[in-house]
């Protein structure tokens, strides 16, 4: 009897499972505010609850059993990721005439606010949304907490125990001689009023009480709040505010968050347009350490289809968009959001709105459906915030919602569309042709307004006649010429899968790693079995299906910031951004008595952290600075460059040295070795001596 139990776990064991992930690409993202969309637990609404949902600044009842509760209704919409607003521990006060509603003025990172639920039902959620092969993104917020002048005056709290305020932590506060930061818990600067530089991370935005993030203390509070949503399951994070957060300690953020699991983490940096000033082409060029919501793109959409905008001019802003990031189909899209006026309370123009959820859904990048996108939702009392944030109302009945169940579903099937690139077939004002090619399977989009246009357009598709699948037009191909009839305010999608004979990755989940951080590749044609290969390094494989790998990162003997991933060494070649080993956030300090020069400065060193150019920072102390991600107890040796970020930087030869701690002090003279790296030294010179002496004995 004992016997079949065995025989029969050995079997359940060998049958394959569903995976632990998703690619992240292939989905769709819902955005909701959890308050505002649905009330699931009446006896969590007081205080500061509105019954009739008029006063847009208090608290509507919604909750995380409401979201557990309307599940289903999430599911028949096939979107897979599911974002909520900050659930974790808001004040419990009025600042003016707001309560904290919107979830952004936490004073416990490690509680969940009593309005939204508690951890058991947080994690209720997670599971039930898992049942549905869906999961959680949550968003967070590292860095500030809440009003300093107002409401709890910027109180914190470590899982109910309370640690400061503003006002408690401006006593203890001390100048930082590097920095010239006044701080300690908290940064002690004033409000931003210069959007550059140290000023934009180290000040506070909109008063509110902001994080002195490299403190030892709020680094590893904010790394142990985050760990409770990473352990409770939640497949991502939207981390709040970005822009105002240094990137060195952001990396060091996000490599602590992938040492844990392989999640989609991205960020908001905010701003409308994109703009080659330092800080943001900093974010875009290093947007390798974590996608970011793709801000700049969406007034853009939103002009060309709610307005008489031009295609053409969008689809070559795009195009220039795409060319900063390292993977365009990382980017987090979307078309209406709560900061910004929901697009059909801007115009009501329906048919447009169409097509720009159509866009939303095709263009490279994971497509974010705002709560409410699918069926219209706008406030009759207002546009922007807090206006843009009604009451959900629940119809997946429409034409909206038809568009985005359809283009969810094909984004499952026809992998282009999740990991293809991005090519213009024919532009003008009014109509625009764009393809999508990956491998062997292809989309090709076709937009057009204004008028009934006949259209002709090369394309890679096969020959054959196609049916477009929103709205069922027809689509020939001869000779690898398209023609059809497009009708007017229409977007088509039109989608070929065919086979792939050779291993093909299309997205890999994190590409900021460490040794031993599980790895997602997505891609096709991966077969049963096989090898991952990074580097010149065989990685461990963890799990292999057809469509997806998981690996474990091995560790490599490099000095660059990249390194390169093939399945077999037969597909094509994916880069990841490599950490040499575990990470602490580091203050490297320039004296400026070191360096006899005008302009912006960089720094480039001979370990992985440090390849990368990276701009330093003037302090009115009379220091050059930055914050980095090191590993733990490594010597190192940096370059000074001179120039602006988009030239090429001018080398200054001037060589400094560090070790890794929490202040680096660059210094001039290499660090001498330290005892245990000269054992390597004495082993091999004891192995040469013992072979010496057999040799003697040999030939005696
Ligand atoms: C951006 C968020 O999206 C916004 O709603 C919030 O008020 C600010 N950051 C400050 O946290
Ligand atoms: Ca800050």
């Amino acid at each position: 009897m004992k016997k079949i139990w065995i025989v029969a776990f050995m079997l359940i064991l060998l049958i394959p499972g569903a995976s632990a992930y998703q690619i992240p690409e292939k989905g769709v993202i819902y955005q909701i505010m959890v308050d505002r969309f649905y009330d699931g637990n009446q006896s969590n609404d007081q205080p500061f609850y509105d019954p009739n949902h008029t006063d847009y600044y208090l608290y509507w009842g919604g909750d995380l059993q409401g979201i557990i509760e309307k599940l289903d209704y999430l599911k028949s919409l096939g979107v897979s990721m599911i974002w909520l607003s900050p659930i974790n521990d808001n004040i419990n006060r009025m600042v003016g005439i707001s309560a904290p509603y919107h979830g952004y003025w936490t004073r416990d990172y490690k509680r969940i606010e009593e309005h939204f639920g508690n951890w058991k039902t947080f994690e209720h959620l997670v599971e039930e949304a898992k049942k549905r092969d869906m999961c959680i993104v949550v968003g967070f917020v590292p860095n500030h907490s809440n009003p300093e002048n107002d409401g709890e005056f910027g109180s914190l709290y470590d899982n109910g125990t309370k640690i400061t305020d503003f006002f408690r932590d401006e006593k203890n506060a001390t100048l930082n001689p590097y920095t010239g930061s006044l701080e300690y818990i908290y940064h002690h600067n004033g409000e931003v009023k210069n959007y550059y530089g140290w000023e934009m991370k180290s000040k506070s935005i909109f008063g509110l009480a902001d994080f002195n993030q490299l403190d030892p203390w709020v680094n590893d509070y904010l790394k142990e709040s985050l760990d409770l949503f990473i352990k409770a399951g939640v497949c991502g994070f939207r981390i709040d505010a970005v822009k105002h957060m240094d990137l060195g300690w952001l990396m060091n953020f996000y490599a602590y968050a992938y040492s844990k699991e392989p999640l989609l983490i991205y960020g908001e940096y905010y701003r409308l347009e994109y703009g080659e000033d330092a800080d943001m082409y900093d974010f875009y060029r290093y947007s390798n350490i974590s996608p970011l919501l793709s801000i700049p793109i969406r007034e853009r959409i939103v002009s060309t289809l709610g307005f008489g905008g031009s295609f053409e001019d969008l689809a070559n802003y795009l195009h220039i968009y795409y060319s900063h990031l390292v993977y365009p189909n990382k980017a987090v899209n979307f078309i209406d959001n709560h900061d910004l006026p929901r697009f059909l309370s801007e115009s009501r123009y329906k048919e447009g709105y169409h097509m720009a959820l159509g866009i939303l859904m095709t263009l490279p990048g994971i497509p974010v459906i705002y709560y409410g996108d699918e069926d219209y939702l706008v406030s009759k009392d207002g546009k922007g915030d807090p206006y843009n944030r009604p009451m959900m109302v629940f119809d997946n009945t429409t034409e909206a919602a038809r568009i985005i169940r359809t283009l969810a579903e094909l984004r499952k099937k026809n992998d282009a569309l999740a990991y293809g690139d991005f090519k213009d077939l024919y532009k003008s004002y009014t109509t625009w042709v764009f393809e999508r090619s990956f491998g062997n399977e292809k989309i090709v989009v076709v937009l057009n307004k204004r008028e009934e246009k006949n259209l002709s357009f090369d394309t890679d598709l096969p020959d054959g006649t196609y049916r477009d699948v929103l709205y069922g037009v027809e689509m020939s191909i001869k000779n690898g010429k398209g023609t059809l009839k497009a009708p007017r305010n229409r977007i088509l999608v039109f989608s070929y899968i065919g086979k792939q004979e050779k291993p093909l990755i299309g997205s890999v989940t994190p590409y900021l790693t460490q040794p031993g951080d599980k790895v997602l590749l997505g891609g096709v044609a991966f077969g049963k079995r096989g090898k991952v290969i990074v580097g010149n390094k065989e990685a461990k494989i963890l799990e292999w299906k057809n469509n997806m790998i998981v690996f474990e990162m091995p560790k490599i003997k490099m000095r660059g910031a990249w390194v390169n991933v093939t399945v077999e060494n037969r597909s094509n070649v994916m880069k990841i951004r490599y950490l040499s080993g575990d990470q602490i956030p580091a203050l490297l300090v320039v004296n400026g008595s070191d360096v006899n020069t005008t302009g912006q400065l960089w720094i480039k060193g001979n370990i992985p952290e440090l390849a990368e150019p990276i701009p330093l920072y003037k302090s009115q102390t009379g220091y050059y600075f930055q914050i980095v991600s090191l590993p733990k107890n490594v010597a190192f040796s940096v370059e000074l460059y001179r120039g602006a970020p988009w030239d090429e930087l001018e080398p200054l030869n001037i060589t400094l040295y560090g070790k890794s701690n929490s202040t680096v002090i660059l210094r001039s003279k290499p660090y001498p070795r330290e005892n245990h790296e000269y054992w390597p030294i004495y082993i091999g010179m004891i192995v040469l001596g013992l072979i010496l002496i057999t040799l003697s004995f040999k030939r005696r």
